[in-house]
């Protein structure tokens, strides 16, 4: 029996999915994270400098308004600065691993919880705790999950952000690796919410990890594996 093929997700990219340039050094960081053998301690280093690379080209996704400046040189730099709220909201646990680049980026931004596990055995999501800002409705959010595989628990995130009053347009899913599957799942159901990500894998497995991939990402940074 041969392998199920992914499905094509060319309609996606770069309007619903935007993929980091595939830069030699995003290559040489991704081979550190890749390798089963790697330190702990080079996993997190690298994969915090491509979170960074994420971080930096969602930024890019929201709204910014005309704000001049006048330079040194008594010139003005007809400039723009950004124009919308913005909340954070990882989804616990690996998600964590993206809330220091945030909030180093954007130092002070709120930052929301979602408690989202998959299930071991049947790969379903299972949600367990959400807190987020009251008016998080006016905010443009920075959905953090470094993994999207089947799907099921972006999904699950999502669904919280809209039941909160969150427009689908004001979602940006930061995300470190991902596979067709997953980008069908999200884009098919919320084509409004935009996916960033620094790898399009191949497909997924039949124990809906993702290949080539990374192993269990959590398990990984955490030390827990
Ligand atoms: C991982 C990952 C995502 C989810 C992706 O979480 O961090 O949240 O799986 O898989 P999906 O697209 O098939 O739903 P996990 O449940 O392993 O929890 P963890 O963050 O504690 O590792
Ligand atoms: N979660 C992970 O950590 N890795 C995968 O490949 C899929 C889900
Ligand atoms: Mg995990």
């Amino acid at each position: 029996m041969t392998a199920p093929t992914a499905p094509s997700i060319d309609r996606y990219l770069g309007t619903n999915v935007h993929l980091l340039p595939q830069t030699d050094q995003l290559r040489a960081l991704h081979t550190v994270v890749r390798d089963r053998n790697a330190r702990r301690e080079d996993f997190v280093f690298c994969s915090g400098r491509i979170i960074r690379l994420l971080i930096e080209a969602s930024l890019n996704l929201l709204p910014f308004q005309p704000h001049d400046v006048r330079t040194p040189v008594g010139s003005t730099y007809e400039g723009l600065r950004l124009s919308a709220k913005v909340c954070g909201v990882p989804v616990v646990r690996a998600g964590e691993s993206m809330e220091s680049e945030l909030r180093a980026v954007c130092p002070g931004i709120p930052i929301g919880k979602i408690l989202i596990q998959r299930d071991t055995t049947t790969k379903l999501p299972e949600l367990y705790y959400i807190k987020l800002p009251d008016d998080i409705a006016d905010h443009h959010v920075l959905l953090l999950d470094p993994m999207l595989a089947t799907g099921g628990t972006a999904l699950a995130a999502i669904e919280v952000l809209l039941e909160r009053g969150v427009p689908e347009q004001n979602i940006v899913f930061v995300n470190f690796i991902t596979v067709p599957e997953g980008i069908t799942a999200v884009c098919e159901r919320y084509p409004g919410v935009r996916i960033v990500t620094s790898s399009i894998e191949q497909r997924l497995n039949e124990n809906a990890y993702m290949v080539p991939g990374i192993g269990d990402f959590g398990d990984r940074y955490f030390g827990t594996d």
